[in-house]
């Protein structure tokens, strides 16, 4: 019997619309959703290395009564395997295990298994149900949300996709106790993201009440996930396929995307890259009168605090150091977002208020590139154990 007492949040997309589950440490709930809305379906686990050795045998033994026949088919772990050939992998186990029409495909890991879960999911036999359950903070505030699901192309990331959303998401906290400290310092990345370019009170709840998360304080967490669902939630539901409003999302994640593309997806993580992006367009915000010099600082101090950890890294470090204008900006001409060689910027008017900018003069971003290597070269390295 379903617990009638789950958060859940509905996201309103007509034929498309679905619930968030918000579930502590409830996982038994899991064959009663999958029963109620697939009876007698068979259910693919995509999983990862790392996430099958942590919770695979958990699984096992939840749906061992259940009625839905369980596959697990187990990748390799890290942004570097989210490309077409781990997307065939997954298709050749589909086909051998009978996979069929009525199949569900369930991404169940961080956000590059339900990247690409969701990917084969939208186009084994040309679509089967597809279901987010998401284990790292990241995927929990962002990528389970929403219906994007792609691979990495060697020349650019997420190049290959579609809009696909979910049958339902499970948000379980309690994946969140095996994440190692730099995963949560990367779903914060997403997190103080919503409150730039969404909610300055959330910006500002976040960047006192972070370390409540590092602690796994249950109402700091149900708090800054909720939140964070509920604004991706209402963005995606005015703008399923990112025409207009959507592309807020983006906020530094053209600098993020062209920082991870140059590293070959192995130096920076998303969530990391994506801290280096935000400075750098709140930087380019500020350059073009946008942002005022009060709201610059407090950004630029609230994201220095991670970023001293991130640059604590060697190898993040010298890679950084190393990126060259012309290589950053050619890289961030191919991002998807770009069209025709014109680059949609997305800025802050204010905290908690974003907007978008073409035609933004090179030399200016170049001016913003110019202050992130000497802030990048001037921070104190910060290492937590
Ligand atoms: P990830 O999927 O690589 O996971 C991070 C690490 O945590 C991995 O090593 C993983 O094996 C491990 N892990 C996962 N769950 C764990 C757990 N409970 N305990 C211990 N370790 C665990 O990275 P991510 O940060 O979750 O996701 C980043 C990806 O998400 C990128 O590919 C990015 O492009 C994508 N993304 C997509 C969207 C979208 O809307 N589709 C939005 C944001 C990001
Ligand atoms: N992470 C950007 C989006 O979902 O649109």
């Amino acid at each position: 019997m379903l617990n009638k007492t789950m958060n859940t949040l509905q996201v309103n997309l007509s034929e498309h619309s679905y619930t968030i589950f918000f579930s502590h440490n409830s996982l038994e709930e899991l064959p009663a959703l999958f029963q109620q809305r697939f009876q007698e379906r068979q259910l693919f686990f995509i999983i990862n290395t790392i996430v099958a050795d942590l919770y695979e045998a958990g699984i096992r033994s939840i749906f061992k009564a259940s009625n839905n026949r369980l596959h697990i088919i187990t990748i390799a772990d890290g942004e570097d395997s989210k490309n077409l050939t781990t997307a065939e992998k997954i298709f050749t186990e589909l086909i051998q295990n009978g996979a069929d029409r009525k199949s569900v495909i369930i991404g169940f890991g961080g956000g590059v298994v339900g990247d690409i879960a969701g990917f084969a999911a939208s186009t084994y036999m040309r679509g089967v149900s597809f279901v987010q359950i998401p284990t790292t903070l990241l995927a929990m505030v962002d990528s389970s949300v929403g219906g994007k699901v792609a691979v990495n192309h060697e020349l650019a990331k997420n190049m290959i996709g579609a809009f696909y959303q979910p049958k339902f998401v499970f948000i379980d906290d309690i994946f969140l106790r095996t994440l190692p400290r730099r995963e949560i310092i990367c779903g914060l990345a997403e997190i103080m993201k919503y409150g730039l370019i969404l909610d300055k009170t959330f910006f500002e709840w976040t960047a006192a009440n972070y370390e409540k998360l590092f602690s796994f304080d249950k109402t700091a967490v149900e708090y800054a996930v909720r939140r964070s669902c509920e604004l991706k939630a209402q963005v995606v539901e005015k703008d399923e396929k990112e025409n207009e409003i959507r592309v807020i999302l983006n906020f530094g994640h053209t600098w993020a995307h062209a920082f991870e593309n140059l590293g070959n997806y192995r130096i920076l993580k998303h969530g990391e890259a994506v801290f280096v992006g935000m400075l750098a367009a709140s930087h380019v915000s500020w350059m073009n009168y946008r942002l005022n010099d009060e709201e610059f600082k407090e950004i630029e101090k609230t994201l220095l605090t991670f970023l001293k950890e991130i640059l604590a890294d060697k190898d993040i470090m010298q890679f950084l150091e190393s990126v060259t204008w012309d290589r950053i900006w050619s890289k961030m001409l191919s991002d998807k977002k770009a069209s025709q060689n014109t680059l949609r910027w997305v800025l802050l008017n204010r905290i908690g208020e974003a907007a978008t900018e073409e035609n933004i003069d090179p030399a200016r971003v170049e001016k913003s590139f110019v202050y992130l290597k000497s802030v990048i070269r001037k921070t104190d390295h910060v290492i937590h154990n």
